[in-house]
């Protein structure tokens, strides 16, 4: 009773990143945030804004940040520069308002938690002595690959590319918050985690999977094709592949193509996102090779941006072709849905690993080509091998049930990040 009179409206500001995976979890962590009593204000940037009807706990405050659109061939680090310049003054100012304009009645400070892209926000708490937690919404496995980019430069086991580089610079951004909030699950990724509590030597709390513990509406930037679900509906259990390479990734014509083809050789019912732009030089599928929509009539479906978790919980989908991105791959994980992984970049190669030799639950595609698909798609839907692969996933699908039951490592996690958000 004590402690819930004490976080009964206790502020905190979260701030967003424009990209669609690290929004995501961030409206869900503030969902499940306002549930245990806090007050929720939603940082964001006016790139890429989340449609505040589906929110209406929030209080949201947008700040500009000069850009009209993610241009996914520019450079990253210089990008994510100008976007923390553009942002840092508007939050520093409504921050300092907010606490001339005096404490709250009950006497709180204000906690900034902010996405790790967002690291003005970092410097906007310090400044003004109001503590900050920051949010990561990559795999704990990725991190300890991540840390170690600096050593190996050094030691000439890179390649010097502008990617390389890149990532170097990115690697130096990370500094020692007061704490950090994991995505994911004890059970899951123990060894990651341990290794990253002695790095930082700060509390990390793993909190996950949030899609699980959040009562959130659509958080998709896109509009959502909801029809999809009356097709699934008509489809056999367990016969559909989902296939989609999440909100960034691009491919080429010829990509494009052999995707198809090996979509339409594996004669297995399917279910194919193709986000508009996402094929270099198209708007949308004019690319697609010719005879491709005769041939999968009626068994398969492209469409532009699907409703994702509805389309992974159905009962009709036995299998998602991904890329392997951090909550495609929990979303997956709690619905029990083995994967074939294509990883395009960054974390997405270390889950991809992750998920075919350590966790066992996918198939890593060795290479885009007709036939490697065709045969991928019917080792994972048809083939014994698929069976074996998808008992592993329901398996890990109830341990991530269990971890979010009272006792559960998740729920511990959250009581103990309340508890230590409430000691500021
Ligand atoms: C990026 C990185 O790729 C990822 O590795 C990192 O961990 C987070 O940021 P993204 O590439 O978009 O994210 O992939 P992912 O993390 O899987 O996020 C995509 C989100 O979009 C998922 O929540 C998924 O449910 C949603 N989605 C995708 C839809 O709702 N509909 C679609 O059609 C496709």
């Amino acid at each position: 009773m004590m402690g819930d009179e004490r976080k009964r409206g206790k502020p905190l500001v979260l701030v967003a990143s424009p990209f669609q995976g690290h929004m995501t979890p961030m409206l869900q962590l503030g969902s499940v945030l306002h549930s245990k009593g806090f007050s929720i204000t939603l940082a964001h940037t006016k790139l890429n804004s989340p449609d505040p009807s589906n929110h209406p706990e929030f209080v949201f405050l947008p700040l500009s940040d000069n850009f009209s659109a993610i241009d996914a061939s520019a450079n990253y680090t210089k990008f994510l520069e100008a976007l923390n310049n553009n942002c840092k003054m508007q939050l520093q100012d409504h921050l300092t308002r907010k606490i001339e304009e005096g404490k709250d009645e009950m006497n709180h400070t204000i906690t900034v938690i902010h996405d790790n892209i967002m690291y003005f926000a970092e410097e906007v708490a310090s400044n003004l002595n109001l503590p900050s937690i920051v949010l990561r919404s990559c795999s704990a496995s990725y991190m300890p690959a991540f840390l170690a980019l600096p050593r190996l430069h050094a030691e000439g086991q890179l390649p010097v590319q502008e990617v390389a580089t890149e990532m170097l610079a990115l690697a130096e951004r990370v500094r020692t918050p007061s704490a950090i909030i994991w995505n994911t699950m004890e059970f899951l990724e123990s060894s990651a985690l341990t290794q990253l509590r002695q790095h930082y030597q700060v509390p990390i709390f793993a909190i996950g999977p949030l899609i699980k513990m959040a009562r959130c509406p659509s958080t998709s930037f896109l509009e959502e094709d909801t029809g999809c679900i009356s097709w699934l509906d008509k489809q056999a259990p367990r016969s559909v592949l989902y296939v989609s390479l999440g909100s960034l990734a691009t491919m080429d014509e010829t990509e494009l193509a052999e995707t198809a083809w090996g979509l339409a050789k594996s004669k297995q019912p399917f279910l194919w996102v193709v986000r508009p732009g996402s094929v270099s030089g198209s708007e949308w599928i004019e690319f697609l090779p010719e005879g491709f929509t005769e041939e999968v009539r009626g068994r398969g479906l492209v469409l532009k941006w699907a409703p994702q978790k509805q389309v992974l919980a159905h009962s009709a989908v036995g299998g998602f072709w991904s890329h392997c991105g951090w909550n495609s791959t929990l979303e997956s994980i709690s619905e029990g849905v083995p994967m074939i992984c294509q990883p395009v970049m960054g974390d997405q190669c270390v889950n991809s690993r992750y998920l075919s030799y350590v966790w066992r639950v996918g198939l890593e595609l060795e290479n885009l080509e007709i036939k490697v698909v065709e045969s991928a798609i019917r080792r994972l839907l048809v083939d014994e091998e698929g069976q074996e692969l998808r008992q592993r996933a329901i398996s890990m699908k109830e341990k991530a049930k269990y971890s979010l039951f009272k006792g559960g490592s998740s729920f511990n996690s959250l009581k103990d990040l309340v508890e230590f958000t409430l000691a500021d």
